[in-house]
């Protein structure tokens, strides 16, 4: 859809009291990322002139989330309508509809504002726009009143609408699109006689509606409209969040033995034929390729997977973990900022950390590299071919040269040259018949014990 130039205006200065949180409210995360990112993703798409975020003073971490947007700073949260106010300075002379969002709506895409750009072309002489959805229960969102001829007559909040109003079904998303002079000139003349105090955006309806000029109402999707004011909002965002992510996997060619049990970063990425077992959890920042088995109980995090890998069951793959064609990780195996080749092998039980695996090499089982002193972390290099054998310990930083083999059991602490054997254990013992031996004295000496033992009560015998 090409629209005319507009600007787009998040507000995100809010408190977010009802997070009970020292965290800025649009900071809390949906599917891995924060709930303002969302919304900017969404707006992103429609390629606006303009993107400005308004927040509150210190929030520096809410400014960095969504940089390279401006920001803006609104001095005290007095309201909707007075964080829209604090933009003018900056689209004050925008010739343009201003499309303001909340950044508390993380379920919003690009499709969700189409029938408000539809309805401006239906109506390019009305002051605003306001998106409204049907609710069957309103609870807190502002209720839309409807005049005779259609148009949008007021906005009422549900903390200061009557039952009549209250029983409306038709509800106000908070997203609205409006010409900018009107929006900056009706939000100056905005008042606090309200049950909050505060400077309800909403209220620049009937502010226009009073000059004259009519509002209208488009009608969105519910479900993509929500706004979260608390923990348990942020849960259910969460779970439509996830459905939506499990049906694209599905859709782009993965198979999922258990949807509802898999959970996925916004940005995971996962090639065609690709299997994911169930309980399997992926942090941000994880691209697998194709025809890969992820089987279950993994969790996987800024990992990179190559195409025909096998993981799991019970695999962990933290960041900076890339694992090229082919690679098989077993069981209980961790993977952390390590490149490993393809073929390369570490079936059961294994810590692979800051190293790098050369092609078909194979960790084996309990074998661990000794990263870091307690003070800094060091490297492990691992060449290819290269055999570790079972409970290993390879202390950084060390190398170890192609095609060398290291002995079951062995702290490895000096580099290895190439097709070497290293051994670094104690030297076992053989004592021939001492086992046998060791065992009739012992027997001897508790019997001898029992019979000097005073007769009388009998006692149990102690060990
Ligand atoms: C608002 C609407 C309500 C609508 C609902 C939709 C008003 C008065 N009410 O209510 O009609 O149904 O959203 O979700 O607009 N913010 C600021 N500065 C402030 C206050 C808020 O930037 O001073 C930001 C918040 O960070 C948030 C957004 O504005 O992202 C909405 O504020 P919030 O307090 O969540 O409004 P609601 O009570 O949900
Ligand atoms: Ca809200």
């Amino acid at each position: 859809m090409a629209h005319p130039p507009f600007a787009i205006l998040i507000l995100a200065a809010g408190k977010g009291t009802r997070m009970r949180s020292a965290l800025p409210k649009v900071l809390h995360k949906v599917a891995g990322r924060p709930m303002i990112a969302h919304v900017l993703a969404a707006a992103a798409g429609l390629k606006p002139t303009h993107t400005a975020v308004v927040v509150a003073p210190g929030m520096d971490e809410v400014a960095a989330a969504v940089a390279p947007a401006d920001i803006i700073i609104q001095r005290r949260q007095r309201g909707t309508g007075d964080a829209v106010a604090a933009a003018k300075p900056l689209l004050g002379r925008f010739k343009g509809d201003v499309l303001v969002l909340y950044g508390d709506a993380p379920l919003l895409t690009r499709d969700s504002l189409k029938p408000l750009f539809d309805a401006r072309r239906r109506h390019p002489a009305a002051a605003a726009i306001v998106l409204g959805m049907q609710l069957a229960e309103g609870g807190p969102y502002g209720r839309l009143i409807l005049a005779a001829d259609g148009s949008l007559a007021r906005i009422v909040e549900a903390n200061d609408a009557n039952d009549a109003e209250r029983a409306v079904t038709l509800c106000n998303s908070g997203i609205m699109l409006a010409n900018a002079a009107i929006l900056f000139d009706l939000v100056a003349q905005l008042g606090t006689a309200n049950v909050k105090g505060e400077y309800y955006l909403t209220d620049v309806v009937a502010l226009a509606r009073a000059r004259g000029l009519a509002c209208r109402v488009a009608e969105g999707n519910a479900e993509e409209l929500l706004g979260v004011n608390s923990r348990a909002e942020l849960a259910f965002a969460e779970a439509v969040m996830q459905q939506r992510l499990r049906y694209a996997a599905m859709e782009a060619g993965a198979t999922l033995v258990a949807p509802e049990t898999v959970f996925f970063s916004a940005d995971t990425k996962i090639g065609a034929d690709t299997t994911i077992g169930p309980f399997t959890i992926f942090g941000p920042g994880v691209k697998i390729g194709e025809r890969v088995t992820i089987n279950g109980f993994c969790h996987i995090a800024g990992a990179i997977i190559g195409d025909d890998a096998i993981i799991g069951p019970y695999a962990r793959l933290r960041p900076g973990a890339q694992l090229s064609d082919n690679v098989h990780i077993g069981n209980f195996v961790e993977v952390k900022n390590s490149k490993l080749a393809s073929g390369v092998k570490a079936n059961h039980l294994a810590y692979i950390g800051d190293s790098s695996v050369g092609e078909a090499s194979n960790i084996g089982a309990g074998s661990i590299t000794c990263n870091y002193d307690g003070i800094e972390k060091f490297r492990t290099i691992i060449g290819k071919g290269v055999f570790i054998g079972t409970n290993a310990s390879l202390v950084a930083p060390v190398t170890i040269g192609a095609g060398a083999m290291i002995a079951a059991g062995s702290v490895i602490t000096d580099n290895v040259p190439a097709e070497a054997l290293a051994l670094g254990r104690a030297r076992q013992k053989t004592k021939p018949g001492a086992a046998k031996l060791w065992r009739s004295a012992r027997q001897a000496a508790l019997a001898a014990r029992d019979k000097v033992k005073p007769q009388g009560k009998p006692k149990r015998r102690k060990r």
